[in-house]
């Protein structure tokens, strides 16, 4: 339902991620700090979630706060409902920057970036909002300012929701790899023979039924799961980088040694076991919790 509602959109969606995407690449090695910072890669979630409970929080009091004027004739509430209503569009404007910043590496035409463009457009009204809703308070027109309020709130309600459909439904900005870690294993297990593992060459294997990526330094041999944490791209045929791998997909980049993030988009470690070469054989053990 919500994706047919969104589909009339895909060409205004697509050129927005567009933008973004074109913006960030612009901007080179700052972009890629904006970008980590915006998506919450030093938070190790996203930072546009935690920004929007600050949004809808900040929203709600403004609006109870305006009710008891309103309805019930309370005195001496304006200029905490001033503050409030700042706060939300503050915390607003922050949300539309994060939100668009993630929103660029949805997948191009798929129903996900559909729904994602309709929740983002929405709650860039409701923002709006909030914001003449300020200015007309500190203009000193509190009653038109009540129905800015109440109108944002009404629009962010509904584009809340349909945010919730993109991560609940849709499971974007969820750790790919949350409810299927792979293949445990207490012992080392073999998984491929040496000789088929090149010296600084990103190599997929399975362990078990799992795909994993294998990378040879050396004597020393480092193991991740191949399905990027972020939306499920093939690390194995990412880019090797001074003890790294990009992943084909977004870009986002993990250490090879325990899958930790380095750069964003993704937000969540990716899974990586212990490896090593015995006699003619790569083994895995693992993962790593
Ligand atoms: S799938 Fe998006 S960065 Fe890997």
């Amino acid at each position: 339902m919500l994706e047919r509602t969104a589909r009339p959109l895909r060409g205004l969606s697509n050129g927005i991620a567009g933008v973004m995407r074109a913006i960030f690449g612009a901007l080179g090695a700052p972009g890629r700090f904006l970008a980590d910072l915006l998506n919450g890669v030093w938070l190790g979630h996203s930072l546009h979630a935690v920004l929007v409970d600050v949004v809808v929080g900040a929203a709600t009091a403004a609006l109870l706060l305006d009710l008891l004027r309103v309805l019930f004739g309370v005195e001496g509430l304006e200029t905490a409902t001033t503050w409030v209503v700042g706060l939300s569009w503050l915390a607003g404007a922050g949300s539309i920057l994060t939100g668009l910043t993630d929103f660029k590496d949805t997948a191009p035409d798929s129903p996900t970036r559909d729904v994602a463009g309709l929740h983002g457009v929405l709650n860039i009204v409701g923002v709006g909002g909030f914001a003449f809703s300020t200015m007309a308070r500190l203009n000193g027109k509190h009653d038109v300012a009540f129905w800015g309020l109440l109108v944002g709130y009404a629009i962010i309600s509904v584009g809340a929701y349909i945010g919730g459909h993109v991560v609940y439904k849709h499971g974007y900005s969820v750790n790919v790899n949350a409810f299927s870690r792979g293949k445990r294993a207490a012992a080392f297990a073999p998984v491929l023979p040496a000789a088929d593992l090149p010296e600084g060459m990103p190599t997929r294997a399975t362990f078990g039924s799992t795909a994993v990526l294998l990378v040879r330094r050396g004597d020393v041999v480092h193991a991740l799961k191949n399905t990027c944490s972020h939306a499920g791209g093939p690390l194995a045929e990412g880019r090797l980088d001074d003890g790294t791998i990009e992943c084909p997909w977004h870009g986002s980049v993990f250490r090879l040694e325990d899958g930790s993030v380095v750069h964003g988009p993704a937000t969540s470690r990716q899974v990586s076991y212990r490896a090593r070469i015995n006699g003619d054989q790569v083994e895995l053990q693992g993962p790593h919790d």
